[in-house]
């Protein structure tokens, strides 16, 4: 038992069948691949078959013949089958392919980059005579027309654009004609679909006269609608400085870009004491006009009582205030005249 068992391993394309009478062969139980020219299903003593490969499937070894022999068993035989391979596929240019063998009965399949299209079949098959079913397709560019222009705009693109026709890719950036304003989506691309992206509008917007601001100025006064991107200079008067953009202009929406506004100087509320002004130090009472304006700053001095020096604080001018830190000590009337030098800002310097 044993032997036949080596038998059967050692010959695995080839089962003897087991004798029933000493005067036949059964039909011989063959590797699924192998091709035996006959039918039937019992075989005289002596009888010769002849071994062939399956369509798809090329010989590789062992005799091609085996004989029924008078113990009712085949002659051995090592006759293999193995499939026959079709050559490595090549990928389509802008395209891929997925395959995972390349034998008989394999399948390749393939597709194409963003923005191209498959010309051909995009499956193959690996035939009986070792070709490819269908020949490596074509990945096609994507074509748009040319994009829609809207009135009263244009377009931009980022590269040449020759003839009737743009890639896929192609982007463009649409632009209004003044006074028009743009609506929608400035960028138009060439999208994957052969179609553009949705074209924006070009809509007239106006403005009317914006109001003047407190303590301030116009450049104009005329009572006319004002066109997209228009602008309106403000000013202020006298001491007042302007906060903001000096300019406003017609904006998208038909209203105004946000006006400035006119803040107020300061006056530095200490009577008796130096301050530091723009580099400059100085007695309050040599200040004149006492006046300092929005966003100014100004330093006044402070004593450190605990060391006996004195330092300086800064403070700013907002919108007509101006805070006096609260280190801040006003002197005598008799210290400041008389002891001048006992000040702050006269003493050792923390
Ligand atoms: C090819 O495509 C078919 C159908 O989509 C899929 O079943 C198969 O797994 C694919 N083969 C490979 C190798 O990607
Ligand atoms: C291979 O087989 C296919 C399908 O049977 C056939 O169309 C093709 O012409 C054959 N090619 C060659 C080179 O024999
Ligand atoms: C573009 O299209 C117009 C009308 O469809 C045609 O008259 C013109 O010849 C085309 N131009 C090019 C360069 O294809
Ligand atoms: C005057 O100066 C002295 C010393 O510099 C100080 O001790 C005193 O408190 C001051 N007087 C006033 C009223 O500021």
């Amino acid at each position: 038992m044993e032997r036949w068992l080596t038998l059967l391993l050692l010959f695995p394309v080839l089962f003897f069948s087991t004798v029933t009478s000493a005067k036949g062969c059964r039909r011989p139980q063959l590797n699924a691949n192998i091709n035996v020219a006959v039918d039937q299903m019992f075989f005289d003593p002596g009888v010769e078959l002849a071994l062939s490969c399956k369509d798809g499937y090329t010989p590789i070894s062992g005799p091609r013949t085996i004989v029924c022999t008078t113990s009712g068993a085949w002659t051995a035989t090592k006759f293999l089958c193995k499939p026959k391979l079709c050559p490595y596929p090549d990928s389509p240019p802008n395209g891929d392919l997925y395959y995972e063998d390349t034998v008989y009965q394999s399948t390749i399949n393939y597709t194409c980059q963003e923005g191209y299209i498959l010309s051909g079949s995009s499956t193959s098959v690996c035939q009986a005579n070792g070709t490819w079913s269908s020949p490596v397709p074509e990945c096609i560019a994507m074509t748009c027309g040319l994009p829609p222009i809207p009135e009263f705009g244009m377009i931009v693109y980022n590269t040449r654009v020759r003839g009737n026709t743009t890639d896929y890719g192609i982007t463009g950036t649409y632009k209004c004609l003044p006074p028009y304003a743009l609506f929608g989506d400035a960028t138009a691309e060439c999208t994957t679909s052969g179609t553009w992206t949705k074209t924006p509008e070009c809509r007239r917007v106006t403005c009317s006269l914006p109001e003047n601001i407190d303590r301030g100025y116009m450049s104009t006064n005329d009572q006319r609608d004002f066109d997209y991107l228009e602008t309106i200079k403000y000013g202020c008067t006298g001491d007042y400085i302007v906060e903001g953009s000096l300019q406003i202009v017609c904006q998208q929406d038909g209203t105004w870009s946000e006006k400035p506004s006119c803040k107020a100087p300061c006056k530095i509320g200490i009577d008796k004491g130096r301050i530091l002004y723009k580099g400059n130090k100085m007695w309050i009472e040599d200040f004149k006009p006492n006046k300092v304006f929005h966003k100014d700053i100004v330093s006044v001095w402070c004593m450190n009582n605990a060391r006996k020096c004195g330092y300086s604080v800064s403070t700013q001018c907002i919108d007509g205030r101006l805070m006096i830190p609260e280190c801040y000590e006003e002197p005598s009337g008799i210290n400041y005249t008389l002891n001048s030098g006992s000040l702050p800002s006269e003493i050792q310097q923390c």
